[in-house]
Formats: structure tokens, C-alpha cells, sequence
């Protein structure tokens, strides 16, 4: 059972409104890493607050996300559109 998904609003409005600095952090953790590279997967992509960022710093890459929760992913194309590829994962 994926818990994501009846809680994908409430996680996007706590970190859109609340946390607000997390992911800030994340990508700043995560930049020097991913800053040479234009091929991006993020494995759980949830609503895109990491994508969105990473979008920022570098609008060209090539970005993917995959999740097991379609709510989630239903929030992350409405943030991103067709900035980034989504792809719904199958849990077994
Ligand atoms: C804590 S959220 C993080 C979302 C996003 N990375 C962020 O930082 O906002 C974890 C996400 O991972 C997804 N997830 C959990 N297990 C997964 C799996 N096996 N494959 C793909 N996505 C998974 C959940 O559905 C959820 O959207």
C-alpha cells in the first residue's frame, strides 16, 4: 500500500506553505552532483518540488519522474505541465 496516496495534497500544501525551506536544501545538497549532468531520473518524484527547483537552475536538462502514487504524479503535472516526463511505477 502506497500511504502517498490519499495524503498528496496535504504533503504538497506542507511543504509548498510549511517546510518551506526542505527542499531548498535538497537541491542545494543535491547541485554539485547533478550540475553536469542533462539526463535526470528522480525516483519518487511525488508533486515535483525537487523537479521545480532543479528546473530553475538548469531549464534545459532532460528531467524524469517516477512514482508509484498517481496522486501524486496528477500534482506534479500540474506544477511542471510538459517540463518533465512522469512515469507511473507499478508496486507489486
Ligand atoms: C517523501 S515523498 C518525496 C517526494 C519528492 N521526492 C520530494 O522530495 O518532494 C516520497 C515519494 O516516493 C514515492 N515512492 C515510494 N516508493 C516508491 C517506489 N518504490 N517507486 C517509486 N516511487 C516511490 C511516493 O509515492 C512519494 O511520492
Amino acid at each position: 500500500m502506497n500511504i502517498y496516496a490519499d495524503r498528496a495534497n496535504y504533503y504538497d500544501l506542507l511543504f509548498q506553505y510549511i517546510c518551506t525551506d526542505y527542499h531548498d536544501e535538497v537541491v542545494k545538497s543535491l547541485f554539485p552532483i547533478i550540475r553536469d549532468f542533462n539526463n535526470i531520473v528522480e525516483i519518487g518524484v511525488g508533486t515535483g518540488l525537487i523537479a521545480e527547483r532543479v528546473l530553475k537552475l538548469k531549464p534545459n536538462c532532460n528531467f524524469t519522474g517516477i512514482d508509484i502514487s498517481k496522486q501524486m504524479l496528477d500534482l506534479a503535472k500540474k506544477r511542471l505541465g510538459n517540463k518533465i516526463k512522469l512515469v507511473e511505477s507499478i508496486q507489486k
